[in-house]
């Protein structure tokens, strides 16, 4: 009891001192890793229920259309392994894995890590309740906290599966970072699956980060709201408004709040003054093209085994190896 005490104390710390450095910053920046407490948790759902946001269908459809053989990728012997899933949210695509590779009688251990507890902990009822017999172990973790962790596994094989498009919050130096970090911790023979969002109509792109509903708006506003909650901070959200941005030569979507008009916002004591229209840069979701996405597996160490798509071609599951 006392240690996720103790626990809570640090995370909130780690928070207020972000948003402090981030908003002092030239470039006003706040990192997207805390859109997802208990009500951005909420609302995300909500995104990957609109018809806007056709990445959470394009890969269920490619799951759906594969998972005999994702199956038999992961496990062409039967042998037991490790199925690790970074980002693991509500598990809606992993599920129908979990459920093939039950039903092939396929022994493996499933690691959902995910930075919401609260996702963990709804994932983890939903699990036993719909796969009695199924071997898990949830982490509530930052991916590069329990990436250090991976080398002390059980000696048998690791799958680790990077869904839907969460590589797209990386730059291009965090992601090659991240996938060559995952590289260095995997043995030879282990698969990495990963999720990517590929580049397409621009305004399809926009749409999808810009629905008139204003869903995104309300799931980026809720920082802010987050920072009021959590940190005693002031934002008047009314006074700050949802801006996202696509880039079709870097393949960058960028989320931005404007604040539009002059003023000042005060948090744990410290105040920040806004000019009218600055911006706090709050996300990046980035789109490749299945070329970038090969030279970001082969610099970090990995051979591609497959690349499954959707039907209408708008999001890949890459399928890499280490090399031996
Ligand atoms: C969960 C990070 C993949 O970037 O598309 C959805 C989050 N942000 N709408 C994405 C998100 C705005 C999403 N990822």
């Amino acid at each position: 009891m006392f240690e996720t005490i103790e626990k809570e104390v640090v995370k909130n710390k780690q928070f207020l001192s972000d948003v402090l450095k981030g908003l002092s910053a030239e470039t006003k920046h706040i990192s997207s890793k805390y859109f997802y407490d208990k009500k951005g948790d909420e609302i995300f759902q909500q995104i990957m229920h609109m018809d806007e946001y056709y990445l959470t269908n394009a890969e269920l459809d490619i799951f759906k259309s594969n998972k005999c053989e994702i199956a038999k990728i992961f496990s062409p012997d039967k042998e037991a392994f490790n199925l690790i899933e970074f980002g693991a949210g509500d598990g809606l695509k992993t599920k129908i894995l979990l459920k093939e590779l039950l039903n092939h009688e396929i022994p493996f251990d499933y690691v959902p890590v995910d930075i919401s507890q609260n996702a963990l902990d709804q994932l983890n009822s939903s699990l036993k309740e719909e796969m009695p017999n199924l071997s898990f172990q949830g982490i509530q973790g930052d991916y590069f906290e329990v990436l250090s962790r991976l080398k002390e596994s059980n000696g048998k094989r690791n799958v680790v599966l990077f869904l839907g498009s969460n590589i797209g919050n990386f730059t291009n130096e965090e992601a090659l970072a991240f996938t060559s970090d995952i590289g260095t911790k995997l043995n030879a023979g282990d698969l990495l699956l990963i999720g990517v969002d590929l580049k397409k109509d621009p305004r399809k792109i926009l749409l999808a980060y810009n629905d008139p509903k204003g869903i995104t708006a309300e799931f980026n506003y809720n920082l802010l709201r987050r920072i009021n909650r959590e940190l005693g901070g002031n934002f008047n959200i009314d006074t700050f408004e949802h801006h996202p941005t696509y880039d079709p030569v870097t393949g960058e979507c960028k989320s931005a709040l404007l604040s539009n008009i002059e003023q000042e916002v005060v948090i744990d004591d410290e105040t920040f003054h806004f000019a009218q229209w600055e911006a706090i840069h709050t996300e990046i979701s980035r789109k490749y093209s299945v070329k970038q996405l090969h030279k970001l597996a082969r610099k970090s160490g990995f051979s591609i085994k497959a690349d499954l798509f959707d039907t209408n071609q708008y999001f890949v599951d890459s399928i890499w190896e280490i090399s031996p």
